[in-house]
């Protein structure tokens, strides 16, 4: 990372755990001491938890939706709209995620939809794209990211409102983390479309976190990248250890 950009470390809890496994988690990370004026740790919780994490968590963590809907209030079953989860107090939403992608048909069109309803409601969001291993083996990992830009840019009405995570497809949940050099060019990528699209200076304020098995153990050479500016964690997000990839983003 490089610049004057503050930190992002999400923490996507997927749908996992209990009421009692997500206490003990709370627990254990709120032996992290961190100023929230250094850094955004932002724990990103299945809805039905998310007002457990936000009385259990200590206030220098943010609470993050993992979802939200591309609707507002009204007559959609099943849904969490923006305004609701403003009114909970939470502003923060992942929007974009591959396995909403992969398993719940979101297309860049509703992807974009969401991002532009959330964003003009006041929340913050983490878009997420990346490559599948078949794209990148067909040379496409720039053709995709492009695709996927350029399918959110001309929604993004507040850019300080937005991180991008960049999670190639291959390295979630599979232990095979991106190489800091595979990470960093496509980092790199994503800030020269921004640039040609949104300007220099929203380009260089802009955050982009990696995400795909980031662990304690491999996010300081990631994060010595200077386009990589944070990360969004799975699995190792559920450890204790997860305070360590926090520790790391600040020093
Ligand atoms: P992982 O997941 O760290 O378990 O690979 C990352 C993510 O899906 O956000």
């Amino acid at each position: 990372m490089t610049g004057s950009k503050k930190p992002w470390v999400g923490g996507n809890w997927k749908c996992n755990g209990t009421k009692a496994a997500a206490d003990t988690l709370c627990k254990a990370l709120n032996e992290a001491s961190f100023d929230p004026a250094a850094i955004d740790v932002v724990i990103c919780a299945p809805t039905l938890h998310l007002s457990l994490a936000q009385e259990k968590l200590k206030k220098s963590y943010i609470i993050s939706a993992q979802n939200v809907s591309k609707t507002g209030n009204g007559a959609y079953t099943g849904e969490t709209s923006a305004d609701m989860l403003l009114d909970m107090g939470i502003n923060w939403t992942l929007i974009g995620h591959s396995e909403r992608r992969q398993y719940y048909g979101e297309t860049d069109a509703v992807v974009a939809d969401k991002t532009a309803l959330a964003l003009k409601t006041g929340m913050k969001t983490a878009i997420c794209i990346g490559e599948t291993l078949q794209e990148r083996e067909a040379n496409n990992t720039h053709a995709v990211l492009k695709r996927q830009m350029d399918a959110v840019i001309p929604v993004i009405s507040n850019w300080s409102h937005v991180i991008i995570a960049y999670e190639p497809v291959w390295a979630i949940g599979t232990g095979k983390v991106a190489t800091p050099e595979q990470a960093q060019d496509a980092h790199q990528y994503i800030r020269q479309l921004v640039k040609e699209k949104a300007g220099s200076a929203v380009a260089a304020d802009l955050r982009i976190a990696y995400g795909g098995s980031v662990t304690p153990d491999n996010c300081k050479d990631l994060f010595a990248k200077p386009d990589i500016d944070g990360f969004l964690v799975g699995g190792a997000s559920l450890k204790p250890s997860f305070v360590d990839i926090i520790k790391s983003a600040l020093n």
